[in-house]
């Protein structure tokens, strides 16, 4: 592919032409190489013609496209989203003497029906043959999908959720082999419901500051998100191999922003110390109308994000993300100060061939009785005049906005502001910190290293090239500092 174009992020993951939504069948390979592949429309530049693209990385950045995984059985029939794991000890029996064996698990759509199917893979995950006693489940329902399946060492069993969308139900099944499954359980009609529920996830989540570990049920909904369109929110609790339980029945939202959907988390990693996701970085809403069609393709996935769950001493649980190994991608400091006060830093980045920037503020020496300020940033076109802007209160809001780029103005759905207000407030330790992932069409915004985080795309008509950035009405004895970094060119 073309990845040249001025809209296209060059530390993201984007498809090399057409239409790509959910990442699907997230694992780490028996040789430790990602594999990511994704809802896929190959002929066109809006959804539709679902088959699941692939790509490899052994960084998370720079991605290697493949060869299509997975192909539309018929042309009124399309693959849809799904999970995949590595087989570790030939439970399907499909693999003798291979401990590297890939089975696929994922929904096959068509206008009757909804069911799960799987698929092996002898290769290593690049090719793939269809069970010949598929579907593994079939309910007789027309919203039936999305199943993500992962191995529960306690039980030695694979486990299964999937969702009965418009119930707003995720079953929980499980098996032995991958091929005859059990339903064991529901975990229905908890949080914001929205239309449909979509993408479920259920992962066992380090928690920090602690050897205990936690259970999190993530769930997809669109359309009727707060904001409109998609978003996905979770929930903390426990779960036994065959039953989930929520500590409570708060819907944590995922984003504060509009582009974060369907996310999924990697399976096959040992342990649960390094638990990493992937999302979608789009909205049903507009997605079928950004003009990355231009240049013939439509959306990017978020960066590798490594996740844990926190309890603060105010909201309670928070499922904390930030960036995974984003250290790696730098290429070198534009700007670094570590006394800058209630000043601001200007940078012209526009020399910088990625046009992608990892940029962090901290405010240190903070008391409860001085929670004051705010840290800004404002990255604008010299060209277009255009810019996107974000700032923070510490221990409050954060916010971020869109309305000064050109396209979006008259999409209805292309909300313009975003802010953390109501999702979240406090400060420990006297610190507050915001960091983030510039890379020319969306924002990957983080507060705290991650206990809030913010996911915008904007298309500017320009590119972006300037940076101010900086603090305002910090309290005496506080500090502020300030860093940027030019990121490396993935593509
Ligand atoms: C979520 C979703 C899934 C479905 C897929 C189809 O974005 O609607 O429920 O499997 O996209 O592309």
């Amino acid at each position: 592919g073309d990845y040249e174009g001025a809209l296209r992020p060059q530390v993201h993951f984007s498809p090399p032409k057409g239409f790509m939504n959910d990442p699907n069948g997230l694992h780490v390979g028996a040789n430790g190489l990602y594999h990511v592949y994704y809802q896929y429309n190959p002929t066109a530049d809006v959804a539709g013609n679902q088959h699941w693209g692939h790509a490899t990385t052994t960084d998370g950045y720079t991605f290697e496209n493949q060869p299509i995984a997975l192909f539309p059985p018929n042309n009124e029939t399309f693959v849809f989203s799904g999970s995949a794991v590595v087989d570790v000890n030939n439970t399907s029996g499909y693999f003798p003497g291979q401990d590297n064996g890939v089975v696929a698990i994922y929904t096959l759509s068509n206008s009757t029906s909804q069911n799960q199917n799987i698929a092996f893979s002898k290769d290593g995950g690049y090719s793939f043959e269809p069970y010949k006693g598929n579907p593994v489940i079939d309910i007789g329902s027309t919203q039936f999908r999305d199943p993500q399946v992962f191995w529960h060492p306690q039980t030695q069993s694979w486990v299964m959720v999937t969702v009965y969308a418009t119930e707003f139900t995720v079953g929980i099944y499980t098996s032995s082999n991958l091929k005859d499954w059990q339903h064991s359980s529901n975990f229905s009609h908890h949080g914001l419901l929205g239309i449909q529920y979509e993408c479920p996830n259920l992962v066992e989540m380090p928690v920090e500051g602690s050897n205990e570990t936690m259970w999190l049920m993530f769930i997809s909904i669109n359309p009727g998100a707060p904001l409109g369109g998609s978003i996905s929110q979770y929930f903390p609790g426990s779960f036994n191999g065959t039953h989930f339980e929520a500590v409570d029945s708060v819907a944590r939202i995922a984003d504060f922003a509009k582009d974060n959907y369907a996310g999924q988390f990697f399976s096959g990693i040992p342990g649960t110390e390094k638990r990493l996701s992937m999302d979608w970085a789009s909205n049903w809403q507009y997605t079928n109308n950004v003009p990355t069609a231009n240049e013939g393709w439509r959306s990017s996935m978020t960066v590798f994000r490594q996740n844990h769950l926190k309890k603060l001493p105010n909201i309670g649980w928070d499922l904390v993300s930030s960036p995974f190994n984003i250290t790696s991608q730098f290429s070198q400091v534009l700007a670094s100060n570590s006394s800058l006060g209630n000043n601001s830093i200007l940078l012209d980045y526009s020399s910088v061939p990625s046009g992608a920037l990892y940029f962090e503020a901290n405010i240190t020496g903070l008391t409860p009785d001085t929670l004051a300020g705010s840290l800004n940033f404002t990255f604008t076109s010299s060209v277009s005049g255009e810019n996107i802007q974000g700032g923070t209160i510490p221990g409050g809001t954060t916010w971020l906005s869109r309305r000064n780029t050109n396209w979006g103005a008259e999409n209805p759905y292309f909300t313009d502001k975003f802010s953390s207000e109501g999702i979240y407030s406090g400060s420990e330790n006297g610190t507050w910190t915001v960091s983030g992932i510039l890379d020319r069409t969306i924002l990957e915004l983080f507060v705290n290293g991650g206990e809030q985080s913010g996911t915008m795309t904007f298309f500017p008509e320009q590119p972006l090239d300037t940076l101010r950035i900086g603090a305002k009405g910090i309290p005496q004895g506080a500090g502020v500092s300030v860093a940027v970094w030019a990121l490396k060119d993935a593509w």
